[in-house]
């Protein structure tokens, strides 16, 4: 069971460590995480019905949903599980793949069913499941949807070993990129003519603009139903250049620190110039695929210089002034 002096802001600060920026989506998720253990912990003993608060997460690729939901659960100490929707679309057994889930989910738990139970349940790509994809041999989006449903409210699941698990109190974040809702919203909010005569007028219209709608997500081609499960919804912001430059340096696990972890057991001082942070970043940021390509990047940079070294045992610093000019060894 969660820890219960965790709070949300001690959730954000965690995450700070690791995930650079989506402070909106930090706090909506900190906030619903601890809203979902504190209705476990209180009303079962208050014997009234729990309403789940689902989180559904959208962002464009590589811009930390993954990132963020294991994090999360690192701190938390809870079981978590990861699943992708387009596997379950692949499939025509369904319910074969969900109950594996949760198998994995028990297993994350050592067996522990009760555990298990107040488990996290990552489900990404979940906007592949879009209704429309008409799908021949394998199961449509739309009824991998209404299995899914099923499970995000809370249903006895039946494992292979003949135990059941619970949904109920198990939280279930989904995940997806949903290419196009952009488009969808600016042509569907209508929150304007509400005269705004004052700022802070001005800034709940903001907010309640760039809020995504159900009907938002519904026009998009998940099933009403589907959205229904989904109240909270996080939005990851695309990452700017600065963004990626920060996600190679500042995390506490972040490439740079990881080289230079790597150079010091050589007995080696690497040394990375801000201005190849930028140059990385700047091409990355061409990629567009967030900060996915980064490490790879810095990789084909850092190669080179990692097959020269264990050869020269002299060498006790390396300096990389920039992409586009031989590092120095002395
Ligand atoms: N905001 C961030 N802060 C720190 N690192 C990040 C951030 N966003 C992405 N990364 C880095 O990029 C990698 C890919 O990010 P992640 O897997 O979280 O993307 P995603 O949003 O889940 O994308 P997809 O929709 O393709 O699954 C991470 O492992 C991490 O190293
Ligand atoms: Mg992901």
């Amino acid at each position: 069971m969660l820890d219960q002096t965790i709070k949300p802001s001690s959730i954000v600060q965690y995450l700070d460590q690791y995930v650079i920026g989506q402070e909106e989506a930090k706090k909506t998720v900190a906030v619903a995480v601890y809203a979902h253990f504190r209705k476990i912990a209180h009303l079962r003993r208050a014997d009234v019905p729990i309403v789940k608060s689902n989180i559904l997460l959208i962002g464009s690729s590589g811009t930390g949903k993954t990132l963020l939901c294991n994090t999360l659960s690192t701190f938390l100490g809870v079981p978590f599980v990861t699943a992708e929707a387009t596997s379950l679309a692949q499939t025509r057994y369904v319910n074969e793949e969900i109950e594996a889930i949760l198998q994995r989910l028990a297993d994350k738990a050592g067996g522990n069913i009760a555990q298990a139970q107040n488990g996290i349940v990552f489900i990404d790509e979940i906007d592949k499941l879009k209704a429309t994809d008409a799908q021949t041999r394998s199961t449509s989006g739309e009824s991998v949807q209404h299995a899914l449903l099923k499970i995000m409210e809370g249903a006895p699941v039946k494992l292979s070993n003949g135990q059941y698990i619970d949904t109920t109190d198990i939280l279930f974040i989904c995940g997806g990129a949903f290419v196009g809702l952009d488009e969808i919203m600016s042509q569907t909010h209508g929150y304007g003519f509400i005269s705004t005569s004052n700022v802070d007028n001005q800034k709940i219209m903001d907010r309640l603009n760039s809020r995504v709608k159900p009907t938002d997500l519904f026009t998009f081609g998940l099933i009403p139903e589907f959205t229904g499960r989904l109240p909270v919804v996080a939005h990851f912001e695309d990452l700017s250049r600065k963004m990626l430059v920060r996600i190679m340096t500042e995390p506490k696990n972040s490439i740079y620190s990881q080289f230079r972890e790597i150079f010091r057991n050589e007995n080696v001082e690497l040394t990375v110039n801000p201005l190849v942070f930028e140059q990385i970043a700047e091409i990355a940021f061409e990629y567009k695929t967030g900060a996915r390509s980064l490490r790879g990047i810095f990789e084909e940079l850092i190669t080179p210089v990692l097959y020269v070294v264990p050869d020269k045992p002299e060498i006790r610093k390396v300096v990389i002034a920039s992409m586009f000019v031989e590092p120095t060894y002395s």
